[in-house]
């Protein structure tokens, strides 16, 4: 049984590979996401020197736009294994016969279809968050017209706290995601002695809720800056 779980192991590690350079551009995203939030303190939100507009008009740079599809390559590197990996994962518990297998193999088995679903989640709520900043910003720029103000696209998207709750959810989501991708990459790669397997389970908590929670106070932060209620 235990073979049946061992997962093409070239395949994982693109996976975890893929999924580490994920982990590098949600740090930078949320960070530049961040300097809204400190353009609240600052008294320079909204304003053409605000830092977080510094921070759109340094990824529109054409260096930094070169990105885009090496980016969008790494979503759909991932997405890709990581949907291989599900139905390998299947077949090799023996389809729906899910009652058989041993305990270990059964929480295995869980969590990479919590990981799955979870993905399918993060992925379809993506789709709508692009269509209210990148398809404004970036896509209008690639048409040779001009990018929206990102302090306006981030009061209209946050104005109303039902599409807050959605993005709300969207954090989690992600945060529970790669709080299991992040201990999971390294395993992956072989680093799974006892003692840092359990440090890496705790360091992957503290990153992803880092991310998750910059994510909440961004949009927490337009959702109030957007109702003037601060
Ligand atoms: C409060 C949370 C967030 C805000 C305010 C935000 C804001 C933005 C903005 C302003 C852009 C457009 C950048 C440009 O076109 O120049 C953008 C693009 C993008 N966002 Fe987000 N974002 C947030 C969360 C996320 C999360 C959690 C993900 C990943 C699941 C994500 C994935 C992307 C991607 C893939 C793009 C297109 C590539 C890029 O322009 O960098 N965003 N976002």
């Amino acid at each position: 049984m235990a073979n049946a779980f061992h997962y093409s192991i070239g395949k994982k590690f693109i996976q975890a590979v893929s999924g580490a350079f994920l982990i590098f551009f949600f740090l930078l995203h949320m960070t530049i996401n961040f300097f809204s939030v400190i353009d609240t303190f600052t008294g320079k939100y909204g304003a053409d020197d605000g830092l977080f507009k510094l921070g759109c008009e340094f990824m529109a740079l054409p260096i930094v736009k070169l990105m885009v599809p090496v980016l969008a390559l790494g979503f759909l590197v991932h997405i890709a294994y990581g949907i291989y990996l599900t139905i390998y994962n299947f077949r090799a518990r023996g389809g729906v016969k899910r009652y058989e297998v041993a305990s270990k193999a059964a929480a295995d088995s869980w969590s990479a279809t919590n990981m799955f679903v979870l993905g399918i989640v993060i992925l379809g709520i993506l789709f709508f968050h692009l269509s209210h900043f990148w398809a404004k910003m970036q896509l209008l720029e690639f048409m040779g017209q001009e990018a929206e103000n990102p302090y306006m696209l981030l009061n209209t998207t946050f104005h109303s706290w039902i599409i807050l709750a959605v993005y709300i959810i969207w954090f989690i989501a992600i945060f529970l995601h790669l709080s299991h991708g992040f201990w999971s990459m390294f395993q992956t790669v072989g680093w799974n002695n006892q003692i840092w397997m359990k440090r890496l389970k705790v360091i992957g908590i503290i990153v992803a809720a880092f991310i998750c929670l910059g994510f909440v106070t961004v949009a927490v932060n337009a959702f109030l800056q957007s109702n003037a209620l601060i």
